[in-house]
């Protein structure tokens, strides 16, 4: 990549992870797409901030259950910001039921959001990153647990590391390397809704260090990916979880 700034867009950066992810990628010299849904003083706080330190960021809304979304989501990330050389598909929701009571409306949520979503931006991505280009998808550490109740969101995320492998293959010609990154439980509203202390404090205990993952640790790790250090890195998923698995 030359020294120009390029962009960066972060799915679903009004909060938790994705948030941090924004924070950090601006910090490391990227033009940050903060994109939401839903939370828009959220996102606005998160590009306030990376201007008052400095860097260059805009909110962009776009639902990306919507089909649709995809394309609008790097049409105005280019027009705002420019050209985009990363994509960090990070926008995830999580629910959770036992296979028998997990009903069409729940799977649907998270299939849509959490592969579907991915797929149609990846394949925009495929259309526009230069070579050299990055895309991050996130995952999580679930998908090796086999937990009951986590069947359909394990379910989404698994299909998101085929499709890392498969799209690494597919855009590696292109210059463009496909990682994944698969955190390890990590104190956001995600993780946190339903769950009781008792439960938290047990979970904490699934890592040998004994605590939560923070959006810092993984926003770290997507950092690197990001950077052209990460260069001969692709087709891989990095398990952000404190040794848990
Ligand atoms: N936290 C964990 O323990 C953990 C562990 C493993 C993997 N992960 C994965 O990490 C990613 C981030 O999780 P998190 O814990 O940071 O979640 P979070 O705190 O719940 O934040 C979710 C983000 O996604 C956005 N979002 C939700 N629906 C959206 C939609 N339809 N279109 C666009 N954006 C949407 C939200 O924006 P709005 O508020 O604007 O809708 C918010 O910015 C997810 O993919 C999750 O599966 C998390």
């Amino acid at each position: 990549m030359s020294d120009q700034q390029t962009s960066a867009i972060v799915t679903g950066a009004s909060r938790g992870i994705g948030a941090q992810i924004a924070r950090q990628l601006a910090a490391d010299g990227f033009a940050v797409a903060v994109n939401y849904s839903s939370s828009p003083e959220q996102a606005q706080a998160v590009v306030s901030e990376i201007e008052a330190a400095g860097g260059r960021a805009a909110a962009i809304k776009a639902d990306l259950a919507d089909p649709a979304a995809a394309r609008s989501l790097f049409d105005q990330a280019e027009a705002l910001l420019g050209p985009v050389s990363v994509l960090v598909n990070n926008a995830g929701m999580m629910k959770l039921a036992p296979l028998a009571q997990t009903g069409d409306e729940m799977l649907e949520a998270q299939l849509d959001l959490n592969l579907a979503a991915p797929i149609r931006l990846i394949r925009e991505a495929a259309a526009r990153l230069p070579q050299g280009g990055r895309i991050i998808n996130l995952s999580s550490s679930v998908v090796g647990f086999y937990q009951p109740g986590y069947g359909a969101y394990a379910a989404s995320k698994a299909g998101v590391e085929a499709i890392t492998h498969i799209a690494a293959k597919e855009l590696g010609p292109k210059g463009v390397t496909v990682n994944a990154i698969a955190p390890g439980p990590v104190g956001t509203d995600l993780f946190l809704e339903g769950k009781s202390t008792e439960l938290v404090e047990q979970i904490k205990r699934l890592s040998p260090f004994g605590r939560l993952g923070t959006p810092e640790d993984i926003a770290n790790a997507v950092s690197f990916l990001a950077s052209p250090q990460s260069a001969w890195i692709s087709g891989q998923i990095i398990r952000a979880n404190g040794g848990a698995i």
